[in-house]
C-alpha cells in the first residue's frame, strides 16, 4: 500500500505520535484515529487534527474517497472522559471552544463533505463516536465490532448531537432501546437497525471497504458530490421546496460538469447502444 502521511509536527501529540494517521492508496484516503492504547477515545488532539486533516483532504487530489476508521482494535471508544470532559469541567471557555471544534469536524464538516465518505468500524464504537459514524455517507462494520450508547451507564444522556444523529438513521424502537439500556450490540445488529450499510467478517472488512470505494470512484465526482449533498438537504425540506431545489441542482450540475456526463451517457445509451444506465456507469 502506498503510504504518504500528511501529518506534520502541528498534529503530533505530546507523546510524539500523530493523533490521526492518514495514508493514501489508489484514490482512497485512509484516516485512522490513532490512540489505540486508549481505544481511540477522542481527545482534544484528535479534534484539532481531524479539523485540519478534513480541511486539507477536501482539496487533495490523492483523496477521492475518504475512509474513517481507527488504529488497532477500536473504531473509537467515544469522547475521552478524562481529557474532553473532566479536564474542562471547571473551564467553561475552553470547553465551549472544544465542543464547538468537535461538532465542526464530527458533523458540520463531515455531513456535507465534498468527497464521498465511508466509516469503517473495525472494533469498539461508543457514544460520541456515533456522530462521525452517522455523518459519513456510508458505513461498513466488522461483524465482530462492539457498539454501545454507553452514556446512560455513566450518568449522562447521549448529547453533543448523538441523539439527533441516531434518530436520523435508526428506527425509534431500536434507538430508544439502546439509548435507555446502554446495551452493547455487534456489527450484524448495527446493520439490521440501519446504523451501518452492512457487516462483514473483520478479516474482510478492509477489502470490502476498498471494493465500495472503487465503485464510488467510477462515478462522475461532481455528480456524486451533488447527489450526496442534495440528498441531505432535500431530506430536511418540504416536498415543494425539494422539488424546486432538486431541479435547480440538476441544471447547475449540467452547467458545471466539465466532462458533460449527462450527454455523454445519453449518447452511449441512445445512439451507440454501448451501455445501459440501469446496469453500470457510463464510460468516462
Ligand atoms: N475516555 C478516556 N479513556 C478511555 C476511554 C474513554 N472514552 N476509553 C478507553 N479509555 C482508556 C482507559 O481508561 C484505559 O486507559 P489506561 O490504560 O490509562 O488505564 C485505556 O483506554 C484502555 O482501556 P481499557 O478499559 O483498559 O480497555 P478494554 O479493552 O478492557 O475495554 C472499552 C475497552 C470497553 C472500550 C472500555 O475502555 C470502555 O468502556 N471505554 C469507555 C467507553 C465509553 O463509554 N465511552 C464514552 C461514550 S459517551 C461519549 O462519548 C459522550
Amino acid at each position: 500500500m502506498a503510504v504518504d502521511n500528511v501529518n506534520d509536527s502541528t498534529s503530533t501529540s505530546p507523546a510524539g505520535k500523530p493523533p490521526v494517521l492518514v495514508s493514501f492508496e489508489d484514490g482512497i484516503a485512509w484516516v485512522a484515529l490513532n490512540r489505540p492504547e486508549k481505544r481511540n477515545a477522542i481527545n482534544p488532539d484528535i479534534v484539532h487534527a481531524m479539523l485540519r486533516i478534513l480541511d486539507e483532504l477536501e482539496s487533495d487530489d490523492r483523496c477521492k474517497v475518504l475512509v474513517l476508521t481507527g488504529s488497532g482494535d477500536s473504531f473509537s471508544a467515544g469522547m475521552d472522559l478524562r481529557e474532553y470532559f473532566r479536564a474542562t469541567d471547571n473551564d467553561p471557555k475552553t470547553r465551549a471552544k472544544l465542543f464547538r471544534a468537535n461538532g465542526d469536524w464530527q458533523w458540520r464538516q463531515l455531513r456535507f463533505y465534498s468527497k464521498p465518505t465511508i466509516a469503517m468500524v473495525n472494533g469498539w464504537c461508543f457514544g460520541g463516536a456515533f456522530t462521525p459514524l452517522v455523518s459519513c455517507d456510508l458505513a461498513i462494520a466488522a461483524e465482530e465490532a462492539t457498539f454501545g450508547l454507553s452514556e446512560i451507564n455513566w450518568g449522562i444522556i447521549p448529547a453533543g448531537v448523538v441523539s439527533r444523529a441516531v434518530a436520523a438513521l435508526v428506527r425509534e424502537r431500536d434507538a430508544m432501546y439502546y439509548v435507555m439500556t446502554g446495551e452493547n450490540f455487534n456489527g450484524r445488529r448495527a446493520a439490521e437497525i440501519g446504523l451501518v450499510n452492512e457487516a462483514v467478517p473483520l478479516a474482510r472488512l478492509r477489502e470490502r471497504t476498498r471494493e465500495l470505494a472503487r465503485v464510488l470512484m467510477k462515478k462522475n465526482p461532481l455528480v456524486l458530490r451533488q447527489a450526496k449533498i442534495a440528498y441531505r438537504m432535500a431530506a430536511e425540506m418540504t416536498w415543494e421546496q425539494a422539488a424546486d431545489y432538486l431541479i435547480a441542482k440538476v441544471d447547475q450540475g449540467t452547467f458545471r460538469d466539465a466532462e458533460n456526463g449527462r450527454n455523454t451517457a445519453m449518447s452511449q445509451f441512445l445512439d451507440e447502444k454501448s451501455f445501459k444506465p440501469g446496469l453500470d456507469s457510463y464510460r468516462r
